[in-house]
């Protein structure tokens, strides 16, 4: 049987040491971080993948602010870019690749972010992402294991992006909601990164592929920690839950599901179609971070006049028998 998972698949290679090596792939963090001087360090991230909105213009748009937000998630500055382009030109005109491309451009240009090259192949289906090249000082650097028991937890913008792209394929989502998932997933995680950064937090992560439950679940056991999630609290999409309730769900979903099985702990009663919210695989998510309590008021605040999700989403307790505790 092969595996059921790429991250099993994955599972032998052995992470190589170094010591500016300061965050390698072993520890499932956003991006690596590898240190050039006493402080400053390199922070490298890639992605790609195939459209997830038939607009190619915003298609670009929603790649280039998930590309960028692995290295804001790290608490860095994104500098440079490198495209990497897979492309049918036997069923798509040339047009359609400058659109992708034009469209991260603007969202580049927005995150101050130079494109330095790329590299295409010709290919059955469109594929595109970038490879983004930051800068942190180690000192100031966030991974997604430094969450420490008294913490609040925020989630800067709302869940349900795979039910709702889900959906729009399906010709079930109307027109405002299209225009409100692609405006989320287009927006830069660049003003979460600062004004965390500002207010002191421990630990961040972006959600993405792993849904909310997986990316907290790595911040849990990455930090060897419980966190709560106080479920009524998370930000959500509009429709999410109802598309979920007509059965608008996604392989990624059941497929994060799976992965956390007895790893997380869910009460009888929470609803389950904001179960499947919290399972929801997430293109170019919101950050999740860990504040101290002390800055969680002021870091609240701030975050609503940025215009982000300010709610207090969990809080981080000292290590319990489930990592992730659903109240
Ligand atoms: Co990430």
């Amino acid at each position: 049987m092969p595996p059921k998972f790429l991250a099993e698949a994955l599972s032998s290679i052995k992470q190589a040491e170094h010591p500016d090596l300061l965050v390698g792939f072993n520890k499932a963090d956003d991006a690596g971080v590898y240190r050039i001087s006493p402080d400053s360090a390199l922070v490298q991230s890639v992605d790609f993948f195939p459209p997830i909105v038939d607009d190619p213009y915003q298609f670009g748009q929603i790649t280039a602010a998930n590309s960028v937000s692995d290295i804001y998630a790290m608490g860095g500055k994104p500098l440079t870019a490198l495209n990497i382009v897979c492309f049918p030109l036997d069923k798509f005109p040339p047009e359609t690749l400058t659109q992708i491309i034009d469209g991260a451009q603007s969202k580049l240009k927005e995150a101050d972010v130079t494109v330095v090259g790329g590299h295409s192949i010709k290919d059955k289906e469109i594929k595109f992402g970038l490879s983004i090249t930051g800068l942190v000082n180690p000192d100031k650097m966030l991974t997604n294991s430094g969450a420490k028991a008294g913490d609040k937890l925020f989630l800067t913008k709302p869940l349900g992006t795979g039910i709702i792209t889900t959906a729009i394929k399906q010709n079930k989502a109307d027109e405002a909601l299209t225009k409100l998932v692609i405006e989320t997933m287009s927006s830069l995680n660049k003003t979460a990164c600062e004004l965390m950064l500002k207010h002191n937090a421990h630990s961040a992560t972006d959600i993405t592929g792993f849904g909310l439950l997986g990316h907290t679940y790595e911040m849990a056991a990455g930090s060897e920690v419980t966190i709560r999630i106080f479920s009524d609290k998370v930000p959500l999409l509009p429709q999410a839950k109802e598309l979920a309730s007509e059965g608008i769900l996604t392989g990624g979903a059941a497929a994060n599901r799976e992965y956390l099985e007895g790893k997380i702990s869910i009460p009888d009663n929470l609803d389950p179609n904001l179960e499947h919210v919290l399972f929801d695989p997430q293109t170019s998510g919101g950050l999740l971070v860990s504040v101290p309590a002390g800055s969680a008021e002021h870091f609240s605040n701030a975050l609503k006049q940025a215009g982000l999700c300010h709610e207090i989403i969990g809080e981080v307790v000292a290590s319990e028998d489930s990592a992730v505790v659903i109240l």
